[in-house]
């Protein structure tokens, strides 16, 4: 699997570990930012991972912020993407299993170099059942997605 990962600075302190346990699990990652500390703003990354989604040059995306919260809200507003912050492992992997997403959110602020990995882990680990009921939900997601955007009529 491919999977491009970006964070902020709030993010950033977990970004390592992150990337490691992607090669480790042997997958393929794009790194997209930020390299530092040095503040910068979430929806600028979010975009980077989500515009690497939706050209399909990567398979998945995990965003690191403070809280994991602002990259996600940044990246759901994105057509296609669906981000999930998850600092469970059960939400990590029934998240793709039920809801398909395709980034996963994570808050460096939140959680810790332990955790992440099992997050990470679970995250790469699973994938979309394709059971009738969950694909008719997410169904929904993309038709409410098309109204918002004026695509076709309420
Ligand atoms: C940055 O200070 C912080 O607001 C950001 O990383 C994130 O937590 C937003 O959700």
């Amino acid at each position: 699997m491919k999977v491009a990962v970006a964070c902020d600075h709030g993010g950033f302190p977990l970004k390592k570990i992150v990337l490691e346990v992607i090669r480790k699990g042997g997958h393929e990652v794009i790194d997209l930012g930020t390299d530092s500390t040095d503040p910068v703003d979430y929806p600028d990354y979010a975009e980077k991972v989500g515009l690497a989604l939706q050209q399909g040059e990567v398979d998945r995306g995990i965003l690191i912020c403070g809280s994991g919260v602002g990259a996600a809200v940044a990246a759901n507003k994105m057509r296609g993407i669906r981000a999930g912050v998850c600092h469970d492992t059960y939400s990590a992997h029934q998240s793709v299993e039920h809801d398909d997403i395709n980034i996963l959110a994570l808050g460096a602020r939140i959680i810790g170099p332990e955790l992440v990995v099992e997050l990470v882990k679970a995250f790469l680990g699973a994938s979309f059942t394709g059971e009738e009921r969950h694909i008719r939900r997410l169904s929904k997601v993309s038709d409410l997605e098309r109204r918002e955007l004026g695509l076709e009529q309420a």
